[in-house]
């Protein structure tokens, strides 16, 4: 890749994949690679492509490789909503191959991103035998809407872009596509935020990079790794959670159990895990809010006749739209006559 990057260590980048018609990928399970739609022609049977893992070297006799069995393509994209990401499946997993988490949350949508792959090191250029490497800045919407006529039509929603936007210089370029475009997040874990589409030219002024906004593709992306038998990583996440017991009146007053978070840049994820233990001898009888730092509340769980004891669930819960840090709390209500219990632990992962 990339007219303006530096060649990568074996290793370095252990997600990355290469694949046969001349794009990138990266690893989401042991069997299924993340690439870009316009990598693959349909979502059908395919055994045509041959993915290369685990070498920076293209050549280097180490290399593991495997060939697909399966193509998913974006049902969205070539439509107004966009979202150019597919996923191809391994005719066998490649047993403890490093995953690249994907980002369920908008926040890390800004700052530096790096990118890496095996195109073009310059436009017109050929292939690259080499991982090479790159740093990118984010650019906001508005300003690549407006850096060039290329880009007045980009979907802001499905598509990130990214650049040396002045200067030019750095960008992937053709045979990248598919690759990631990936940062460190709240923990220090690299996440994917991005996968390489297109772009005007490579590496020009004022003409940066456009990469498919993972976020906003998560919970596609996870259904369909689903249906094909797989389960990506959760993005590292950090745990806050409260285990004091919390007595629940019978037919009383909302009672409220308390987790702050702390040290999570942005926004709450679209996909906000809310784990609730609650011991009582009705469930029906009980009714679950998740109250955001900012007051706004989120219906979990409504009263019902189930007589079942006991709540054991993990909620997901679409909280893109809340601050992340700050006192999240669980509201809950017997709301029903007879049967009692409490609150026994509860948890935000992020
Ligand atoms: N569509 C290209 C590919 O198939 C990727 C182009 C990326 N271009 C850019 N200027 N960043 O490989």
């Amino acid at each position: 890749m990339v007219v303006g990057g530096t060649q990568a260590a074996k290793g370095e980048f252990p997600w990355m994949v290469r694949l046969s018609m001349g794009c990138g990928g990266s690893m989401l399970t042991e069997q299924l690679v993340l690439t870009a739609a316009h990598c693959v022609s349909r979502t059908g049977n395919n055994t045509s492509i041959t993915a290369t893992y685990g070498v920076a070297d293209l050549q280097d006799t180490s290399r593991t490789t495997r060939t697909s069995t399966y193509v998913h393509r974006s049902p969205t994209y070539d439509t107004a909503t966009g979202g150019d990401w597919a996923i191809i499946k391994l005719a066998s997993p490649i047993t403890g191959a490093s995953l690249l988490p994907i980002a369920t949350t908008n926040a890390y949508n800004t700052g530096v991103f790096t990118v890496a792959g095996w195109g073009a090191t310059r436009e017109n250029g050929s292939q690259s035998r080499y991982l090479l490497k790159a740093q990118v800045d984010y650019i906001d919407d508005t300003t690549c809407k407006n850096a060039d006529p290329y880009y007045a039509d980009l979907i802001p929603s499905a598509e990130l872009c990214a650049g040396n936007l002045a200067a030019g210089g750095v960008d992937t370029c053709q045979g990248d596509s598919g690759g990631p475009m990936f940062r460190r997040d709240g923990s220090g874990a690299w996440v994917q935020v991005g996968i390489v589409s297109h772009g005007n030219g490579c590496a020009r002024p004022d003409n940066p990079g456009v990469y498919t906004e993972v976020s906003t593709f998560a919970a596609a992306i996870k259904q369909a790794a689903a249906d094909l038998g797989g389960t990506p990583n959760p993005p590292t996440g950090k745990v806050f959670e409260n285990t004091a017991d919390v007595a629940i009146p019978d037919a009383g007053a909302a009672v409220y159990s308390n987790v702050t978070v702390s040290g999570v840049s942005g926004n709450a994820p679209s996909a906000l895990a809310v784990g609730v233990a609650i011991k009582h001898s009705w469930s029906g009888d009980v009714v679950i809010d998740l109250v955001a730092p900012d007051g706004s509340t989120y219906r979990l769980k409504n009263s019902s006749s189930s007589s079942t004891p006991d709540v054991n669930t993990t909620y997901t819960v679409n909280a893109s739209s809340e601050v992340a840090n700050g006192t999240w709390r669980l509201k809950v209500q017997d709301v029903y006559r007879e049967d009692t219990g409490y609150i026994d632990s509860w948890k935000l992962t992020f």
